[in-house]
């Protein structure tokens, strides 16, 4: 794992010590959902995909945020939801289909976690994600901007913070 990217980028995860109570024996299962125009969006997510699988997560399935798999997201414990930075790159960012996640499939009880892709600036998207995540009613535990020319890096830090959240020290 990386450390804390030297770039400044914006994310929702807070780490105030509490832990999503989810079972420690069992492996984690992930579903993921994901936005995506130009193919990054998918890449960040397969990299996330391969990077919980290498710390022994179950990946239930992977998505696409119009068609979503409702089976691999009933038998997830996390659903992860990426999408990318719509705007004109200095105003007016935001998630791209925001509505569309927020109108997902109920997903009261479940935990999730989000990432955005981006190239330049992306204002306030994250926050916006985060918050269409929640209106599914899942439980957020944050979501993490990751810059579409340092992908790797970025989900190595994304998967930081999620096993932060999801696992005891
Ligand atoms: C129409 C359009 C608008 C975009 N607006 C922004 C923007 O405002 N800020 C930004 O940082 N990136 C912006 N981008 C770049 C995308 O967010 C970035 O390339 C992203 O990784 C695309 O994801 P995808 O390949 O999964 O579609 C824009 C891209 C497109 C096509």
């Amino acid at each position: 794992m990386t450390s804390v990217p030297s770039s400044r980028h914006r994310e929702t995860f807070v780490d105030d010590g509490a832990v999503l109570d989810l079972a420690e024996s069992q492996p984690m299962k992930a579903a993921l959902l994901v936005e995506s125009l130009t193919g990054n969006t998918w890449k960040a997510a397969d990299l996330i995909a391969d990077k919980l699988q290498q710390e022994r997560w179950t990946i239930t399935g992977m998505s696409k945020v119009g068609h979503p798999d409702l089976s691999s997201i009933q038998r997830a414990d996390l659903v992860l939801v990426g999408t990318w930075t719509h705007g004109l790159f200095v105003v007016g960012q935001a998630p791209f289909a925001a509505g569309n996640i927020a109108n997902l499939p109920t997903m009261r009880g479940k935990k999730a976690a989000c990432f955005l892709t981006f190239a330049l600036h992306a204002g306030k998207s994250i926050d916006k994600l985060t918050d269409a995540v929640r209106q599914t009613g899942a439980d957020v535990a944050g979501g993490l901007e990751l810059r579409r020319d340092r992908l790797d890096e970025h989900t190595d830090l994304f998967v930081e913070r999620l096993l932060d959240v999801v696992q005891p020290a």
